[in-house]
Parts: structure tokens; C-alpha cells; sequence
């Protein structure tokens, strides 16, 4: 949520700061800008909208010794030119990510005092705050780290200030931020993900919440010495699109070969291990919470199912976002579960350090290594999805769920809940699950053709049972936020409990008709929404009279592989319905790859 970058050196600033950006696009495309300085002299260029409009704004060829830049999904102020950062005060400018929680109070008594604020945003009292100090002492050093003290919130900040023009200031709590050294001498570079430093930088530092410190070509320095200096991945192949039209229909096409990357070396002949995984974690533990928010709640789920039918252990999952603040009861032998894309969602992180600091094991999954979560988890399981770049989460859910089926019967191995004839046979299925993934040209093109008629009417239901709920439940959030219609998840044995109310013609129902797990009960559902006049259209191998449309799904002989042929044909159906309403993609409306904010 919102990229920052920050460069100093002898390359060309600007063209630096521009691809850092580019990079971190994803994570927030309301607004962007860079701020350059040289000595005296700043020049700054904001644009509204996606990068390329900034791009085209920056028009200048000078060098710059350093700069810093950011792109923005708005949190206080509407989307405008001036709520872009960078922000301004009377000679400093600052990029932020994260949210200041006390902004209002410190405006008010900055604006007391005669500071002039422009902007709607938060981030603006930092650049007036550091001023405010630096007019009453004039030690950059220490108006930067008054500041800090001031602030409340999540942050990771970037400052630079003509009264100490060879410097960037820096400090992260709460939301992330990596400094790096350059390749070159006196080079310096610093960006809110890895990302942009490839190719650039062989050495950085992921920092920790409360670390700062003051960077310029002779080095950085770090305000305290709880820092650890790391390597950086080299392969910078993910940026591309490979010939599909979107990163998420790269990424969906994808999904076969990851999975596979995400069982090597955990999927054995006939038993299932994860190295990162001491088995003490479990040792005594009664029970299992998971939490997580959007397509990764969902994973979680789908695991619930999983592991209380395998394993026997009973398992709750939460809204991280409503787990933070009910007070939960929280039991020592239970084994915490978070469930992340990114590793940086910051209700995920929260819940996860409220459940450490409550002295229960905890575990992330997760795709990203050297995120947050994975710092602050006991074990990690990476699911080893490589990049994924759509805002739209695909191939995260997709190893997420494989990575959690594989934990269930590992759970089940060591609990002594499976039978070695059972595990065998759950473990064939996992390896027929990236042939289940490899999409067929005729359900894509059958997706192509059934967008042109679920354009219109007054929403969708997706509905399904058991595991098939949760698949439910990201069909409709896939649908929603790409194409902006409604669409809403449900158990089908809930219909009747209400939303059958709404059917109608102009109704749409997705059916999840798996033909391993209670085609029957599911088909009467149908039955009584298709009674009621509303359109189905079903997903199954098998076909059903009373369905308006049929997407046909491979005959299998167990539900998970039926799962992951029907995500696939969800994922695709609400790519192409958004491709038809001309919609971004990749890039959706009000919304942002990373969401560090709660
Ligand atoms: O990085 P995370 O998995 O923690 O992100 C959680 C959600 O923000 C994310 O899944 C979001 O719902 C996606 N846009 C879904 O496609």
C-alpha cells in the first residue's frame, strides 16, 4: 500500500526513482511523485493517475545527487495532485507509506505556531513537524529524530531538506522499508519492497520497526545497531508478462508450475515434510486458529475444512481486521496459523504479534521471505509462488490452499488421524493437482464467451458447500474487485434462509457442483434458485438440466482436484467479464496490492 524510493548516486536520478516506482506501481496508483535535489535547488513533478502520466511530466535531463519518490493509494485526503506526495514544507520534502495516527492533533498545533498546510494527508505534518524543530534548533539530526518521537502510527519515511542537501533521512515503524547499498561507490538506494533493488543493489538491510538513520554517498548511518545486512534475489524475469495480456492471466496460466515449486521436497513417496517446520510446533497443541484477510482468508477456510476432516484437530479462522479487536480468548495450546501473499498485511501482522505476545506458537504462510510476518512468526512455510503482481490474488491462493492441504495430512500423519491406505491416496491427489491447473483452451474460451452475457442484470450469486463455500467466496471477491458488480459468496444451504429473495431472471447464480462431495445436496439448491427463476450457470464435470450455462470441469476421483479445476475456470470468468467492461485489469479501481494499513 503506497511504494516509496529514494536514490543517491551518480546515475540519473530521476530515471532511477521512475523505474523504482514502475516497480511498486501495483502496490497503489492513485497519485505519484519524485522530489529531486541539488544543493539549493528542488524540483519536484506530481501527476495524478498511473505512473505513465508522471513519467511524461518529468522533463528534465539535470543530475541529480539524490532523490525520493512514491506511489500512492489514498488513505487521508481524495485522490488529487495535492494530496501527491512528496510533501512539502518551506525548504523539505518527505515521502511516506503507513498512516499517522495523531496527524490532527499535530497539525493543530503546528497551525498554532504558522504552518501552512496544503494538502488533506497525514504525511504532511512530518515535513512541517521536522521544520518546526529544525527553525528552533537547527540540527537536522535532531529535528529528525523529534519528529519521530512525535509521531503515532505505522510509517516508514523518506526526508530530504535543502538546510542538509548531501542527506536522506529514514525511519520505519510499522510499514516496511529495505536500504541498500548501491553497486557503484557512494551509491545509496532505498525502497517499501525489494523489488526496485534488483539488478542494483547486492546487499541490504530489511529494517526493523524503530531502526533509522541518515544515508549519504559516504555511507549510512544507522541511528542504533539493530540492523543485519542480507542478500538480494538476482532474477528480475517475473516483471514481465510473457506474451499474456495481464500479469493476472499470466499469473493464472502459471499456476500449474507453481504449485508444483511449492510441493518440492514436502511431497514424498507416501509421507508429507516441511523442513522449516520443527515438529515441536505442534507437539501438544489442541487446536488451531487461523487468521487472514481477503483471497488469503479464504485459503484459511478452505484449510479448516481440511485439517478438522484429516487431522481431527478443531479449528477456528478469523477476519484479521475483527480479531484485533474483540478481545479474543486466547489459548496457549493453540497453534496460530497466519496466512499472507505479501507477509505485510498490517491487520495479519498485528493479529499475528497479539497471539505472540500471548505466548501461542505461531506460523506464517506466506509468499514473500524477509517480510514482516516472517520475522516475526516462530516457523514460516513459503508457498513459493514466485511474484505475483495482479492486485487480483491468483496464483497466492492457489499454492496458499496446496501448502495447507499438505499441512492437514501432515497434522493428520503425526496425530496418527489418517490411515496409510487414506494418506496414500490424498497424497496421488495432490500430485494430479497442477495437471488439474493446467488450463484447457476450451473452458478459457467458453469464460470468453459467457462474459459477453453476464455483463448486465442486478448480481451474482456464487454458492457452493464444504470447501466449496470458501472457492465461493473467492469467486465473488474475484468478480467484485475487478468488474465492479455485485457479487456475493454463500453456503448453498443458506439460500433458502433469504437471499433466495433476490432471485430472478436478472439474477445470476454460479454453481459449484463438484461431483465427489454433495452433488446432491447441491443440486437441490439449484433446483429451488432455478425454480425461482434465477440464470445458473454451473460448474461440474457432470451436466445439469436446469442450468442456463454449463462450464465443463474434468471427471476426478477427489474434490480438492475438482477445487482447482473450478478456481481456475472462476479466475477466468471474471478476468475476461472485466476485459469486456474495459476494465484495468491488473490494476483495479480503488485498490492496492499490499494493504499496510488497517
Ligand atoms: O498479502 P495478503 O495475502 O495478506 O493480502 C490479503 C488481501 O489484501 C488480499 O488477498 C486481497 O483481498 C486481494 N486483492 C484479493 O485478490
Amino acid at each position: 500500500m503506497c511504494g516509496i524510493v529514494g536514490y543517491i548516486g551518480n546515475k540519473n536520478t530521476q530515471e532511477i526513482l521512475l523505474a523504482g516506482l514502475k516497480e511498486l506501481e501495483y502496490r497503489g496508483y492513485d497519485s505519484a511523485g519524485i522530489a529531486l535535489l541539488d544543493q539549493n535547488k528542488i524540483e519536484v513533478f506530481k501527476a495524478l493517475g498511473k505512473l505513465h502520466n508522471l513519467e511524461e511530466k518529468v522533463n528534465t535531463n539535470k543530475e541529480y545527487p539524490l532523490g525520493i519518490g512514491h506511489t500512492r493509494w489514498a488513505t487521508h485526503g481524495k485522490p488529487t495532485e495535492l494530496n501527491a506526495h512528496p510533501h512539502m514544507g518551506e525548504y523539505s520534502y518527505v515521502v511516506h507509506n503507513g498512516i499517522i495516527e495523531n496527524y490532527k492533533e499535530l497539525k493543530e498545533e503546528l497551525m498554532k505556531v504558522g504552518h501552512k498546510f496544503v494538502s488533506q494527508t497525514d504525511t504532511e505534518v512530518i515535513v512541517h513537524l521536522f521544520e518546526f524543530f529544525y527553525n528552533k534548533t537547527p540540527n537536522s539530526k535532531e529535528a529528525f529524530l523529534n519528529t519521530i518521537k512525535k509521531l503515532e502510527g505505522a510509517y516508514s519515511i523518506l526526508l530530504i531538506s535543502k538546510v542538509d542537501p548531501d542527506n536522506i533521512f529514514f525511519f520505519k515503524h510499522g510499514s516496511p522499508l529495505i536500504v541498500a547499498r548501491g553497486l557503484e561507490k557512494g551509491e545509496v538506494l532505498f525502497s517499501s519492497s525489494d523489488s526496485p533493488l534488483i539488478g542494483l543493489s547486492n546487499e541490504v538491510v530489511y529494517l526493523e520497526d524503530g531502526v533509522g538513520g541518515i544515508a549519504n554517498k559516504d555511507g549510512i548511518n544507522f541511528f542504533n545497531d539493530n540492523v543485519t545486512w542480507a542478500g538480494l534475489p538476482t532474477s528480475k524475469q517475473f516483471a514481465q508478462k510473457d506474451g499474456f495480456r495481464f500479469f493476472m492471466e499470466k499469473e493464472i496460466y502459471e499456476q500449474s508450475d507453481v504449485v508444483t515449486d511449492s510441493m518440492i521436497g514436502r511431497l514424498g513417496e507416501n509421507e508429507i515434510s516441511f523442513d522449516e517446520f520443527p515438529a515441536s510446533l505442534i507437539d501438544g497443541i489442541e487446536e488451531i486458529k487461523i487468521c487472514a484477510c481477503g483471497t488469503s482468508f479464504h485459503a484459511g477456510l478452505t484449510a479448516s475444512y481440511l485439517f478438522e476432516r484429516l487431522a481431527r484437530v478443531r479449528c477456528s479462522v478469523e477476519i484479521a481486521s475483527e480479531f484485533r479487536y474483540k478481545d479474543p480468548l486466547l489459548n496457549k495450546n493453540t497453534l496460530f496459523i497466519v496466512i499472507s501473499q505479501s507477509g505485510e498485511t498490517a491487520d495479519t501482522l498485528e493479529a499475528l504479534k497479539m497471539a505472540k505476545k500471548a505466548g501461542l506458537k505461531t506460523l506464517v504462510v506466506c509468499n514473500v521471505d524477509n517480510s514482516s510476518m516472517t520475522r516475526v512468526a516462530d516457523a514460516t512455510i513459503l508457498t513459493r509462488a514466485g511474484v505475483e503482481k495482479g492486485v487480483a490474488s491468483t496464483k497466492a491462493f492457489s499454492t496458499q490452499t496446496v501448502v495447507l492441504w499438505m499441512m492437514g495430512l501432515y497434522f493428520a500423519n503425526h496425530k496418527n488421524t489418517i490411515t496409510k491406505e487414506k494418506l496414500e491416496e490424498e497424497i496421488k491427489a495432490l500430485r494430479e493437482v497442477p495437471q488439474a491447473l493446467i488450463i484447457q483452451d476450451e473452458m478459457h474460451e467458453k469464460t470468453k464467451r459467457l462474459s459477453k452475457r453476464y455483463l448486465h442484470g442486478h448480481g451474482f450469486f456464487f454458492i457452493g458447500r464444504d470447501v466449496f463455500f470458501p472457492l465461493a467466496l473467492e469467486g465473488a471477491l474475484k468478480l467484485k474487485e475487478i468488474s465492479y458488480l455485485h457479487a456475493e459468496g454463500y453456503p448453498a444451504g443458506e439460500m433458502k434462509h433469504g437471499p433466495i429473495a433476490l432471485a430472478d431472471p436478472e439474477l445470476f447464480t454460479i454453481a459449484l457442483m463438484p461431483q465427489n462431495l454433495l452433488y446432491d445436496k447441491i443440486k437441490s439448491n439449484v433446483e429451488e434458485l432455478s425454480a425461482r427463476d434465477s440464470t445458473i450457470c454451473s460448474i461440474s464435470p457432470l451436466e445439469f438440466d436446469l442450468s442456463d450455462d454449463f462450464i465443463r470441469t474434468k471427471k476426478t476421483n477427489h474434490y480438492m482436484l475438482e477445487f482447482f479445476e473450478m478456481l481456475v475456470a472462476l479466475q477466468l470468468l471474471s478476468m475476461e467479464i472485466s476485459v469486456r467492461l474495459g476494465n484495468d485489469v491488473d490494476m483495479p479501481r480503488n485498490l492496492a496490492k499490499s494493504v499496510t494499513v488497517e
